[in-house]
């Protein structure tokens, strides 16, 4: 699905993100399984990751992020419509993470949902807030992105260990008096849903002991470098926008080979890509966001910057927004 915005502006007011504390390299995976920091960072320039403790579920990471963004959009809990927690490692099927963090951030007023979509989680539920926005149904939106995927990694799977991290990043939304959202494109090939996934994990194989994460790299690999292409060369040419115009591209941080690859067909240069995956490894739904919060601190997210992101991830699922940031004066007070 393809579509530009045609109302009133609709934008990012505030950002936020957390990793857990602990920090694993790879020389310390290569203690665990046979790999080696040579490999890890030629094959994917990831150098180390977060790791969650033990007690820390998906809420406890999304919790001081959600905090950090309302901060920064100036705004409360109670002040909120709308929570979309996009992630594939909730505290459990139900209740729902976004309403777990709706009581914890005092959101009595928000309708609170979580979103599953991979490693696009993050996209998808961009798009959603920002739709429930434009048709009216929501002034004020949470969307949340983020994922332990340490705790349904296989730690003697040398193949997927090394590419994962723990992560959450989260954004406010409201109207704006200019600039935002341009458009987005997200979709799905369901038919490679079998390259990424997680059998024993819901009704259908219940009773399969398989419950970690099952990855055929080089099909992914293959998926991720053609759809973070086509996905941003579509959207560019819907909003009629030129690659030359992007500001900011801020790509799904799952291997460098990706990034480099996309930004090269894209035709986008290296000082315009944002990349923190050589800190974090690929944090799924949290990756962008938390991509997003390193542009800011290093102050690259000016008034009105192009902002290109593209997801892609388990489902096989993609997805991609085009927005004009926006500076606090921008922003109408609530
Ligand atoms: O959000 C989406 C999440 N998933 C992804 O983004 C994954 C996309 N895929 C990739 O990033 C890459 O395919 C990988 C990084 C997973 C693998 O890189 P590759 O260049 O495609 O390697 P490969 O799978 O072709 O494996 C090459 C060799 C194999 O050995 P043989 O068969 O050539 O003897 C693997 O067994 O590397 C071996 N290998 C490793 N060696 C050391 C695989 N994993 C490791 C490892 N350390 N961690």
């Amino acid at each position: 699905m393809i579509g530009t915005a045609n109302g009133r502006p609709i934008s990012i007011t505030g950002l936020g993100c957390y990793v857990p504390d602990r920090v694993l390299s790879n020389d310390d995976l290569a203690q665990m399984v046979d790999t080696s920091d040579e490999w890890i960072m030629e094959r994917t320039g990831i150098r180390e990751r977060r790791v969650a403790a033990p007690e820390q579920a998906m809420s406890d990471l999304a919790l001081p992020a959600c905090e950090q963004a309302l901060e920064d959009a100036g705004m409360r809990g109670a002040d909120l419509d709308l929570i979309i927690m996009a992630t594939v490692t909730p505290d459990m099927a139900f209740p729902a993470t976004a309403a777990i963090l709706g009581d914890l951030l005092g959101a009595t007023e928000a309708a609170c949902y979580d979103l599953s979509a991979g490693c696009t989680g993050f996209m998808y539920a961009l798009a959603q807030a920002y739709g429930m926005l434009a048709g009216g149904l929501a002034e004020r939106a949470l969307v949340v992105g983020g994922d332990v995927l340490s705790k349904i990694l296989d730690w003697t799977d040398r193949s997927t260990l090394v590419l994962f991290g723990d992560g959450a990043g989260a954004v406010v939304l409201e109207n704006v008096r200019g600039g935002g959202f341009l458009g987005f494109e997200l979709g799905a090939e369901g038919a490679g849903g079998v390259h990424l996934w997680l059998p024993g994990s819901g009704s259908r194989h219940f009773d399969d002991p398989e419950t970690f994460v099952k990855m055929n790299g080089r099909e992914v690999f293959k998926f991720a470098t053609r759809i973070l292409v086509s996905s941003a060369e579509k959207l560019l040419r819907e909003c009629g926008r030129s690659v030359e115009e992007v500001d900011v591209y801020v790509p799904h941080q799952a291997n460098v080979r990706i990034i480099d690859h996309a930004a090269r067909k894209l035709g986008i240069p290296q000082d315009r890509i944002v990349v923190n995956v050589d800190r974090y490894g690929n944090t799924s739904s949290g990756s962008i966001p938390l991509a997003l919060a390193d542009a800011e601190a290093e102050g690259r997210l000016r008034d009105g910057s192009l902002v290109l992101m593209t997801g892609m991830g388990a489902g096989l699922t993609w997805g991609s927004s085009l927005m004009h940031w926006t500076e606090q004066q921008e922003r109408i007070a609530a």
